[in-house]
């Protein structure tokens, strides 16, 4: 097959040449910390910044954990793998709640007969940037003496009621990883509401010298790659981006200065970022509306979400990806099982029948909304999908 001379990038933000400035003059001088700024557009007390999302989760939970007996965590049956590793990690019990068919989220009636004695934490996951209802979900949290941990990985810059997702929940992260609407290729950035927390001097296990260059060198990359013209190549290597296989033994450590810097500069243009992807996905929501074979996830009302990509489920969901693909429009399919169906989750993850998080994993489809995404590009996407989606 011939390579492919124009691919979207599925997810992900391209960086600028500023922002590697930016990074490389905050690891050598002392800049304005990266975690206050991010406080401050959170409109919280304080944040602290550490390797990864999950890295994050499971340092709030090792931290609530502290303050009650209780030792179950509820979690959405379809989310990212990392999630239950991370309740693991924390020496905690992962029990699932299904998700709800129209929002992708988690299914608020369900997580109330869920919810019992032993529930310690709920971590309600904003998926794909759309938030979930918290009106819902802090009065249910609050009446069984729950704490609410939000999932913001995907979520930097959604709102609802007007307020940013992420400074509702008694603790909340966001992860910084590659592919992330804001991304610093790894990282991650936690908050815990009523914190006595020494977190912000969290040492762990330090990632530096050779790893965090390592690191540096694959940011670099992608920030080459992360072009139309350039991404089919890097595609084109053995790089495991479609691995759904993660372990428990990711590093918790504290994040680079480099990233720091990254970070922060990206920080600077984040509300204009997110407002372009919104822009994107709502044009393509308007002409996807009615079109046989695709069911669109809504949002709850009052809420704006960031969409790092648009999700929706499709009846014909491997031929349409197929097909989307061969034309280089980075159609993906997310995560491909709901979680009581990954077989090295079994031990973790409660057992039992998930139906709308099953059919959500075998109908999933996003799509970029990142800035390399024309007005033809989705064009090209929608009547591509009119065509095989049903
Ligand atoms: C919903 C969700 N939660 C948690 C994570 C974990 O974040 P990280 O990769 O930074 O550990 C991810 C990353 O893909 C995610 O999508």
């Amino acid at each position: 097959m011939l390579p492919m001379f124009r691919e979207l990038p599925r997810a992900g933000t391209p960086l600028k040449w500023q922002d590697i400035r930016s990074a490389g003059l905050y690891a050598v001088t002392s800049g304005s910390p990266f975690a206050a700024a991010f406080a401050r557009w959170l409109s919280v007390e304080r944040v602290w910044v550490v390797s990864s999302g999950r890295a994050a989760l499971c340092l709030i939970l090792r931290e609530l954990a502290k303050r009650s007996p209780r030792r179950e965590v509820i979690i959405p049956a379809y989310t990212c793998p990392t999630v239950p590793l991370a309740v693991a990690r924390a020496g905690l019990q992962v029990r699932l709640c299904d998700v709800d068919h129209a929002t992708g989220n988690l299914d608020a009636r369900g997580l109330a007969e869920a919810v019992g004695d032993e529930t310690l934490a709920v971590v309600p996951v904003h998926m794909h940037g759309i938030p979930c209802d918290m009106r819902l979900i802090l009065p249910l949290a609050l009446k069984h003496g729950v704490f609410v941990v939000e999932n913001c990985a995907q979520a930097a810059g959604a709102t609802l009621d007007g307020q940013k997702i992420g400074s509702f929940g008694d603790a909340s992260f966001f992860s910084l990883g590659r592919g992330k609407g804001f991304t610093a290729y790894e990282g991650g950035i936690g908050r815990i509401a009523d914190s006595r927390l020494p977190i912000a001097d969290y040492r762990g296990e330090i990632t530096e010298g050779l790893a965090e260059g390592l690191t540096i060198a694959k940011l670099l990359a992608m920030a080459v790659f992360f072009h139309p013209r350039l991404y089919w190549l890097i595609r084109a290597l053995p790089l495991g981006w479609d691995n759904e296989v993660y372990g428990l033994d990711f590093a918790i450590s504290r994040m680079g200065r480099f990233r720091h810097g990254l970070a922060l500069s990206l920080l600077g243009r984040l509300d204009e970022i997110v407002a372009e992807r919104r822009q994107k996905a709502e044009y393509l929501r308007k002409q996807l509306r009615g079109v046989p074979g695709v069911q669109l996830l809504e949002p709850p009302v009052g809420s704006r979400p960031s969409y790092p990509w648009l999700p929706m489920l499709v009846e014909k969901r491997d031929k349409s990806v197929r097909r989307l693909r061969a034309k280089g429009l980075g159609a993906y399919r997310l995560f491909t099982c709901s979680l009581n169906q990954y077989e090295y989750l079994q031990g973790i993850v409660s057992q039992g029948s998930y139906a709308a998080a099953e059919y959500v994993a075998a109908h999933l489809i996003t799509l970029p909304t990142h800035e390399y995404v024309t007005r033809w590009d989705m064009d090209q996407m929608v009547t591509l999908l009119a065509e095989v989606a049903f």
